[in-house]
């Protein structure tokens, strides 16, 4: 079973970070998150990313959702305040495949919220969806990002690298993925990964 349109609205909560649907009253703190190089850098997002950016991502954001196309959720600690953001987008139904991607704000970073959310999202993805391959599409410069990747159990593919240009040059984007035969050991590892950093199991 693939679900589609996607769910709408929705609510994870787990592995210490519960994600939330954007609000429009996000917008000053969404601003805060994306106007920073180190987002623009390895996510092609605006820059700088400014209040009219911010109303445009806002907006999409709410059609994609709505529409059922994508799953964009706001990381927070406890459905507050966002503090960076999880997406499941480009979903094959035929395939049961899914791409995802994740977000920090520079202030949050470090403490464990990529591994919690991207962790969240590829179980519910699996056990909700019933997605059965799920694909992340990283810059190999982007250490931060292969690190959350390998915490959740994902493995660079055997597909070929993505050339990409941006604003700061030719890009390489390699895919890893999350396959539903790693849902054993893996699975367990994805759980467990997330609750050791907020100190539950
Ligand atoms: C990539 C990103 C989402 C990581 O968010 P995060 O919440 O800081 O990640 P986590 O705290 O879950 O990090 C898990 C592990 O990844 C590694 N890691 C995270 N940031 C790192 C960095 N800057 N350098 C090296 N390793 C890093 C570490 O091993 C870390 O564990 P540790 O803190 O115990 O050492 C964040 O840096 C970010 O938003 N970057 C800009 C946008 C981006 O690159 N998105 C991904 C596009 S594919």
């Amino acid at each position: 079973m693939t679900v589609s349109p996607l769910p709408y609205p929705l609510r994870l909560t787990g592995t210490g970070v519960i994600l939330r649907e954007w609000r429009w009253e996000d917008l000053d703190d969404l601003v805060a998150l994306l106007d920073e190089p180190g987002i623009a850098r390895w996510t092609l997002m605006p820059s700088p990313f400014d209040v009219e950016a911010g109303l445009a991502y806002l907006r999409r954001a709410q059609q994609g959702r709505i529409g059922g196309s994508r799953i964009q959720l706001a990381i927070t600690a406890d459905g507050g305040p966002p503090l960076g953001e999880v997406l499941l987008f480009n979903v094959h139904s035929e395939g049961h495949e899914a791409e995802l991607g994740y977000l920090v704000g520079l202030p949050f970073r470090r403490r464990g919220l990529a591994t919690a959310a991207l962790s969240l999202l590829t179980g519910y993805a699996f056990d909700a969806l019933g997605l059965r391959r799920l694909l992340l599409r990283i810059d190999r410069g982007n250490t931060a990002s292969t690190s959350v990747a390998r915490r959740c159990g994902y493995r660079p593919a055997a597909e070929p690298p993505i050339q990409q240009d941006g604003p700061y040059g030719p890009a390489t984007l390699d895919t890893w993925e999350y396959l539903e035969n790693r849902s054993g050991p893996q699975d367990d590892r994805r759980k467990n990964v997330a609750a050791r950093r907020y100190g539950r199991r």
